[in-house]
């Protein structure tokens, strides 16, 4: 079917005209590392999916009804309830747009919100919200993952120490249930360089076929959700009781950031829950991107072609016990984070009933006072909008349908793609590019990639194969061998026109007819740092 048009652009910046050669001298300056490079100078910036979203007038509206109180800011109220609506309700037509854009909310209504107990939920509200805190407000999602960790780890450390206590009373050995263990489907880099500073080993199933072949004719009628937990694996994994025991979380990141951005199934979150049920460990997702994985099982999963996005969010997050989520992505707001788990659920009973209390305490020392976060209320009322809108299904039609037709471009320029392709980018199959190049992991050959693509076109697009995942660090071949060799071209929302793609599809096609030139990249500083990516220095 036609696919209409799903906004009209109503604010534009114009790009300022620059040579490769300026940007050949640019890029030498901040040591060939595209993460360093002025974001003005590029024409088409592919870098992140993240705080990169063009708001909506409806959210900019909003932002001045926002207030920058220090204590409970109205956007804080409003974003509580947006959570509420969108993981919980379902419910769409909320008050935001309604009242609070046309200025009928007085303070009585904030007044009636703070008396009114709420529970039970992911957004405990009223009195109960100061006895039992359950949200939390952060500036991004790595807080938020920082914060669960680091307060999930001085838990079991606490609870570790006093069995030793224990033991050596005793004499029996209570080591064996250490270090704790995170299973996951994916960890984005953030989540698990987070994780194990506070001390966790990551386990993470993937579902096998990440690269298999998949015929483009099929991407916009099927999809094999290869972003799904690798549910046997995790499951032989838990079935020795050690493994077990030390199983503290399974995170579930939706949509799997780390498999190229692929959905994960309402049949894999049910079974992942049911897995997570069984042993008595939380579940917990990693919300990001979770308008778009619904969008996908909307359109591929059967049994839900009929049943609205805004529904199918609230069943998949009737499965979780809680979930970080960054509001930079799905939130479309430019920066924003929130962690929040079910009140009174599973998650407070394996760790500690105060565990609200310990992650507040944690919060207002970090990120200041709980009802801001880190973040000014304006941002605050423009995230609760965007959650709102973020749901529309004729917005994620768009969305989805841009990002795939990039990817069909990039099909018909001969170029090797990842397919189907995920929600928020497209991924460059790297090994198919080079293949006839005989190129090795060692060489960076991506990196190269990525620079000439930079220098000589102004695309700026990111690496996410053995340089960012740092291959020549690891030392057992199975770790190498799970490394993709890929190029991650992140589509911002409502930012890009089909000229940005038709554009970049073009130059990439030019590129790879011209493959055998282009350089490889050696790093010259910083090949030892965490996430280096951001960090280190490199040259062709
Ligand atoms: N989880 C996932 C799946 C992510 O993709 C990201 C960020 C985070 C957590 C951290 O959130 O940036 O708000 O602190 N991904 C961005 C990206 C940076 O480009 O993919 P954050």
């Amino acid at each position: 079917p036609l696919m209409p048009p799903a906004h009209n652009v109503l604010v534009v910046h114009p790009h300022i005209s620059i040579t490769p050669e300026e940007r050949e001298t640019i890029l030498r300056s901040v040591e060939y590392n595209v993460f360093a490079f002025s974001a003005a100078l590029v024409t088409c910036d592919f870098l992140s999916d993240s705080g990169t979203t063009a708001m909506t007038d409806v959210q900019w509206a909003a932002m001045l009804r926002g207030d920058e109180s220090y204590g409970r800011n109205s956007g804080y109220y409003c974003l509580l309830d947006a959570f509420r609506d969108v993981f919980e309700r379902g419910d769409n037509q909320e008050y935001l747009f309604r009242d609070v854009l046309a200025g009928t909310i007085d303070s009585r209504f904030y007044l009636n919100k703070f008396l009114k107990p709420q529970s039970g939920g992911f957004v405990n509200g009223g009195p109960v919200q100061l006895i039992r805190p359950n949200f939390f407000v952060v500036p991004q999602g790595r807080c938020a993952e920082f914060l669960l960790f680091s307060t999930m780890a001085n838990i079991l450390e606490a609870s570790r120490a006093s069995a030793r206590a224990t033991s050596s009373d005793t004499g029996r050995d209570e080591g064996l249930d250490w270090p704790p263990v995170i299973i996951s489907n994916g960890f984005f880099d953030t989540t698990s360089a987070n994780a194990s500073v506070a001390g966790f080993e990551l386990h993470a199933f993937l579902q096998p076929g990440l690269t298999d072949p998949f015929p483009i004719e099929k991407v916009s009628i099927e999809n094999p959700f290869r972003g799904n937990l690798d549910v046997a694996a995790a499951s032989a994994f838990l079935s020795d009781p050690q493994n077990a025991k030390r199983t503290a979380l399974i995170l579930l990141t939706i949509t799997n950031n780390w498999a190229a951005g692929q959905p994960v199934s309402m049949a894999n979150i049910e079974a992942t829950a049911a897995l997570a049920r069984q042993h008595g460990i939380p579940l917990f997702f990693d919300a990001c991107r979770f308008a778009e994985n619904a969008a996908f099982i909307q359109t591929f999963e059967r049994g839900y072609s009929h049943m609205a996005i805004a529904q199918i969010v609230v069943d998949m997050f009737a499965h979780a016990d809680g979930f970080t989520i960054s509001l930079k992505k799905d939130g479309l707001a430019n920066m924003g984070g929130a962690l929040c788990f079910r009140d009174e659920g599973v998650f407070a009973s394996r760790f500690a009933p105060d565990i609200g209390i310990r992650l507040k305490e944690r919060q207002i020392v970090c990120y200041g006072n709980d009802s801001y976060g880190g973040m000014s209320g304006r941002d605050l009322m423009a995230a609760a909008v965007g959650l709102h809108q973020v749901t529309q299904e004729a917005y994620l039609r768009n969305r989805i349908g841009q990002v795939r037709r990039f990817a069909q471009r990039l099909v018909e320029k001969g170029v090797p793609v990842l397919l189907p392709p995920g929600g928020s980018a497209v991924f460059l199959d790297m090994d198919g590019f080079f293949a006839d190049c005989g190129r090795s992991y060692g060489e960076f050959a991506a990196v190269g990639f990525t620079l000439e693509l930079l220098c000589k076109y102004g695309i700026r697009s990111a690496e996410a194969g053995p340089f960012g995942w740092e291959w020549d660090k690891k030392t057992s071949a199975k770790e190498r061998d799970l490394i993709p060799n890929l190029v991650r071209l992140a589509v911002p929302r409502n930012v890009m026109t089909d000229v940005h793609f038709e554009y970049t599809a073009a130059a990439i096609g030019q590129l790879y007819m011209r493959r055998h030139t282009i350089p490889g990249a050696r790093i010259t500083r910083g090949a030892e740092l965490r996430i280096r990516h951001f960090q280190s220095g490199l040259e062709p």
